[in-house]
């Protein structure tokens, strides 16, 4: 069997580990995102989709190991540190499932990316866990399960439980954890497919995130998020959703860029009071509020808003394709009127059918 070095194995920069994030529901753009928030938030490095199991909800990166930057992503499921990846034809399984799985358990064991997955560990531990885990943590763990999978036919003389069983043993006996099914303190997940044997240690999952899933949902959270992060919000700056349905956007922002002044609008009573209830679930202290006017009237003077932030209707949900023809120009002549001079700026999500229509109306030189 060939030694096995983990693809990308030293790191972009030496106290960079290696990482994988799983994302959930939410297509290509949730994809593009993640990739986007990971090189903001964490300033990650070799950013990488996946071919893991064909999987695109996968990506790889390098980064350091915080776990406050890594808190404040709001797009992934779960992050991993990844202790090894190696292809799975460079692993030369022998035939016989003992055989095998003893190979397997010993490249599991002899990885050289236990130290820097470890030390991630006890940081994400620590930062999380409490007084108990904070002993612990700072021991190593104490105990410990593996998780194996397998799949495609390249390991086919393997079984999950037995890569399971193999991997627990060694752990066991070259670290002297105890293998705990339940009370386990390190999980330690081992795939194995035609592609790529991966093994990670899950750091963080979803709900570890600070944020608050509002109660009535609107735009998805991590697309809000982006949306307000284009707009590129400064203190003190007045920060305006001019059809801010349940108000996600503004209410993202707010707990993400502090300091501004969020003020939304929509037309339907019904939207300000789902309005309303969410921004009962943000904490005190933020400066947002919302009132009911059309988005070709707003009550607010020429040249006083920095950014105009919107999801605009599409036509579909919201409104019908002539209602939105007629909307958008007259929607847009409003935040030129409303915006500030030479430096206010809008931010406008649209379906790709409206984009085009958008572009021309923005090409086109204002009504005098
Ligand atoms: C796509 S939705 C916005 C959804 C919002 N981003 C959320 O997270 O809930 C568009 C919103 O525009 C509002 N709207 C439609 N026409 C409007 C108008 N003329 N003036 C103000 N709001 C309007 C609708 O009531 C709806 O809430």
């Amino acid at each position: 069997m060939r030694a096995c070095e983990s693809i990308g194995a030293g790191g972009p920069d030496a106290t960079m580990h290696e990482y994988l994030l799983t994302i959930g529901a939410g297509g290509l753009s949730v994809h593009r995102l993640a990739r986007e928030e990971l090189r903001s938030v964490v300033g990650a490095q070799r950013v990488e989709d996946s071919g893991v199991g064909g999987q695109a909800r996968r990506i790889f990166f390098w980064a350091l190991p915080q776990p406050s930057q890594f808190c404040e992503l709001k797009v992934p499921e779960k992050v991993y540190a990844v202790v090894l990846r190696v292809p799975t034809r460079d692993l030369g399984l022998p035939e016989g499932e003992a055989e095998a799985e003893a190979a397997l358990a010993a490249a599991v064991v002899s990885s050289g990316g236990w130290a820097p997955a470890l030390e991630s560990w006890r940081a994400f531990a620590g930062a999380g866990g409490g007084e108990a885990a904070g002993a612990g943590v700072a021991r190593g763990p104490r105990s410990f399960r593996v998780s194996g999978y397998r799949a495609g036919r390249l390991a086919a003389q393997l079984s999950s439980n037995g890569i399971s069983e193999a991997v627990g043993e060694a752990l066991a006996e070259a670290r002297g954890w105890q293998v705990d099914l339940k009370g386990f303190e390190l999980e330690v997940v081992v795939h194995i497919n035609d592609d790529m044997l991966l093994v990670t240690v899950p750091l963080l999952e979803r709900r570890a995130a600070p944020q608050a899933n509002f109660a009535l949902p609107g735009l998805a959270q991590p697309v809000a998020w982006a949306v307000a992060r284009s707009a590129n919000i400064a203190p003190g700056e007045l920060v305006v959703d001019p059809m801010c349905g349940s108000g996600i956007i503004l209410l993202e922002a707010a707990q993400c860029w502090r300091g501004a002044a969020y003020l939304g609008f929509d037309l339907d009573e019904a939207q300000l009071r789902r309005f309303a209830g969410n921004l009962r679930q943000l904490s005190r202290g933020h400066a947002i509020s919302a009132c009911r006017a059309d988005v070709v009237r707003l009550p607010l003077p020429d040249g006083s808003v920095d950014a105009i932030v919107c999801d605009l209707p599409f036509g579909r949900q919201h409104g019908t394709m002539e209602s939105v023809a007629l909307l958008y120009p007259a929607a847009v002549a409003e935040f030129r009127r409303v915006l500030r001079s030479g430096s206010g700026r809008a931010v406008l999500l649209t379906s790709q059918a409206n984009s085009e229509m958008l572009a021309d109306i923005f090409a086109r030189a204002p009504a005098e």
